[in-house]
This record gives structure tokens, sequence and C-alpha cells, in this order.
């Protein structure tokens, strides 16, 4: 069944699904130079269905965030050793953009991590990609580190976090 978390205008945004997979590295494919292995998709699937969420409009998946649980030193406490939720992946097809929907992904991939008691949220975004940054930013999340050289392309990332307990 399927579990539809809110609507954003003729959007849905949902749960994935396993038939949900394939769509979601097509749109991963057309929009991210880093992509994964079909077999990865589906365990983020499993593992953390509660954060991985889906946009779709009447025809068509347009976006997608996935997410894995890990544990870790604390982006925010020193010494602290805590559950993180770690974003994977995240992005909307260029036509569907800036209308709410990422945000919209981000702020419900939050919530399912919550549900997983997870202290703390954190990802890695292109120093360069605006649009991301500023849309993490809106969220709460704090820029904590820049990774040197992150991409294999070498450009660095940021390191941003949210604390959530
Ligand atoms: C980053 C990304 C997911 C954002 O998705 P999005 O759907 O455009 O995000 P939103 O619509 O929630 O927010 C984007 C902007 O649209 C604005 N917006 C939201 N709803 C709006 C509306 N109805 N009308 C006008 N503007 C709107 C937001 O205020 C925001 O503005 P800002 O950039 O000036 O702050 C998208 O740009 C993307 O897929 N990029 C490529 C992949 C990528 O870089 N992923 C991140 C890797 S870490």
């Amino acid at each position: 069944m399927q579990v539809i978390l809110r609507e954003l205008g003729d959007c849905n945004i949902r749960r994935a699904e396993p038939s949900d997979l394939i769509p979601v590295m097509e749109i991963n494919l057309k929009t991210l130079p880093e992509h994964y292995s079909d077999y990865f998709y589906e365990s983020l699937l499993a593992e953390l269905p509660e954060a991985f969420i889906v946009a779709e409009n009447s025809e068509n998946r347009i976006g997608y965030i996935m997410c894995k649980t890990e544990y870790g030193f604390s982006n925010f406490k020193k010494l602290g050793f805590v559950k993180k939720g770690h974003v994977v992946s995240v992005a909307v097809l260029d036509e569907y953009r800036k209308k709410g929907i990422g945000r919209a992904l981000v702020e419900e991939s939050v919530k399912g991590v919550r549900l997983r008691k997870c202290d703390e949220f954190y990802l890695e975004v292109r120093c360069s990609n605006n649009d991301a940054v500023r849309l993490y930013e809106k969220l709460g999340f704090i820029i904590k580190q820049q990774l040197n050289a992150y991409y294999r392309d070498g450009e660095d990332a940021y390191l941003m976090a949210i604390e959530l307990s």
C-alpha cells in the first residue's frame, strides 16, 4: 500500500516502493554525476524505507531522496558517539525545480530518520552547488566542515549537518 506523506499541487510526496527504483535511477542519471549500483538502491530501500521518498506527478516520478543510518562521531558534540542519518542522494528533475519539491523531500526524510531515533542528520554537497546549499541552510543544516577533493573530479564538499535530538 502506498504511503502518501503530502500533496504539493499535482505532485504526491510518498515513500518509495521497489517499482520506483528504476525511475529513481533514471532521475539520478539525468541530474547528478554520482551513480550507484542497482543493489545499492535496493539495499537503501530495504534498510531505511522511512527516508527513501519519491515525488510523483500524474505521469511519472520527478524527484527522490534516499538515505542511510550510521553510527559515528557527532558533528556537534566533542567525543560524542551518535546515531546519524545520512542523505545519500537527492534530486528533482530540472523542469520541476523551484516549486518546493526539494524542500518537501528533505523535510520528509528528516521525519523519516527521526522515526529511527537518529540524533543527527548530515550530507555532503558540492561547494559550488548553491541551490542545494541554500535549500539545506533554510531547513536548518549548518556547514560543519569542508572536505578537500571529496568528489572524483577533485571538487571540495561541504559537510552540512543538523541536530535532531
Ligand atoms: C537541490 C535541488 C534538489 C532543489 O530542488 P527544488 O525542487 O528546486 O527545491 P525547492 O523548490 O524546494 O527550492 C528551490 C528554490 O525554489 C524556491 N521555491 C519553492 N517553491 C516555489 C514556488 N512555488 N515559486 C517560486 N519559487 C519557489 C525556493 O524558495 C528556493 O529558492 P532559493 O533557491 O532562492 O532559496 C535541485 O536543484 C536538484 O535536483 N539539483 C540537482 C541535483 C543536486 O544537486 N542534488 C543535491 C546534491 S547534494
